[in-house]
């Protein structure tokens, strides 16, 4: 098949960046890294790009293709190809980047490093017989504990093209890892250090981190759990922490969200003080509700009532999210006529190929 490609490459030398266009015959089978490969090897032999295992699993070419992070060996070029789609390479982003397609992991690792990322069983002798974890309490990091640290999701981050110290998905859900563990020791630890500045409370919950996930970590989701974790152990003194109690309080209460009673439940009364000037401003036309007699919402014994399953299920912390939730559609990045493909295939994986020809008659 015939394929086309646009790289951004990058000249650290030079600190110049291009668009190159490369045209090329490639076999139906090429997945992306394929085609890289195919370019380097008899078009341009300056391309770089980083890859080795080809099949998912050492998280080495993540990188992005039409603005959205994918791993090249899972991207197959056969339906893009055939639609005539001409689409942009370019490195990962929210890292700096080295040459081409290769960006510095440096900070990547930095933040995995700050996670722990190491069972503290809180003994130095091992016990005289194993400790066997059944296979129920090992399921609640089943999805954490397949992040091939690739960077698809880091690369996408919202908040933390805003704020670069923000730990971010990848680390945090391997901060969940082995806070889910029923084997390590130092839970509390871990779920104070987390919940510092730059930590669990900075997501925005934008969803991208989970969208780009090539392995189904659900790196949000995890986020949620650590979250939901830290409050179940009495760390609730983010203002994040604080804001997420309230809507319980407020839900449980009257059945919807008090937003007068927010700002000063979640930032103190001397921070709501401040805020009067344009508290003011919004009451002056009409933004505000007044805050007394509280409205209470006319179903509020429903909300009541599931905020009283919730408790009697004992659906505390990370018991408490619900995995796998597709908070959003799935998002579009595609440019062009590519609106109606499906990267992830329909069963989470990519589109299968076309059945090659070998010749053969079948019988
Ligand atoms: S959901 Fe949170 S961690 Fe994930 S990409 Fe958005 S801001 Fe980053
Ligand atoms: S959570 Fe997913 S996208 Fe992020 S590093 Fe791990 S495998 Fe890659
Ligand atoms: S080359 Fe290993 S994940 Fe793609």
């Amino acid at each position: 098949m015939q394929v086309a490609l646009k790289i951004w490459r990058y000249d650290p030398v030079k600190g110049e960046r291009a668009l190159r266009e490369y045209e090329f015959d490639a076999p139906e089978w090429a997945t992306l890294l394929d085609c890289l490969d195919i370019v380097k090897d008899r078009v341009d032999g300056t391309l770089a790009y980083r890859k080795s295992c080809r099949m998912m699993i050492c998280g080495s070419c993540g990188m992005r293709m039409n603005g959205a992070a994918v791993l090249a060996c899972k991207t197959r070029m056969y339906e893009i190809a055939q639609a005539g789609e001409v689409p942009v390479i370019s490195a990962m982003g929210n890292l700096p980047i080295v040459k081409d397609l290769v960006v510095d992991m440096d900070p990547f690792w930095g933040k995995i490093r700050a996670m722990k990322p190491w069972l503290d069983p809180g003994y130095v002798e091992p016990p005289d017989k194993e400790y066997v974890v059944s296979q129920e309490r090992m399921d609640v990091i089943h999805k954490e504990a397949l992040c091939i640290m690739c960077g698809c999701c880091v690369s996408e981050c919202n908040s933390m093209e805003a704020d670069p110290d923000f730990l971010g998905p990848a680390a945090l859900a391997k901060g969940m890892r082995f806070v889910g563990d029923a084997r390590d020791e130092v839970t509390v630890e871990r779920l104070q250090e987390y919940s510092n500045p730059h930590g669990i409370w900075d997501c925005t919950r934008c969803y991208f981190c989970q969208e780009r996930c090539p392995k189904g970590v659900d790196p949000r989701d995890a986020i949620a759990k650590l979250g939901a974790e830290a409050m179940a152990h009495g760390i609730d003194s983010d203002m994040g922490a604080k804001h997420a109690n309230w809507f319980v309080t407020s839900a449980k209460t009257t059945g919807w969200l008090r937003e007068t009673e927010l700002v000063p439940k979640t930032q103190g009364v001397v921070s709501a003080i401040r805020e009067m000037k344009f508290a003011m401003g919004l009451l002056k036309h009409g933004k505000v509700p007044p805050p007394v007699p509280p409205h209470v919402a006319k179903d509020v014994d429903e909300a009541r009532a599931l905020y009283d399953l919730v408790k009697a299920q004992e659906r505390q912390g990370a018991a408490g999210i619900v995995q796998g939730e597709r908070a959003l559609e799935r998002l579009e990045f595609e440019q062009g006529g590519q609106a109606d493909r499906d990267p992830y295939g329909e069963e989470g994986s990519f589109p299968r190929p076309k059945p090659i020809d070998t010749g053969a008659d079948g019988g």
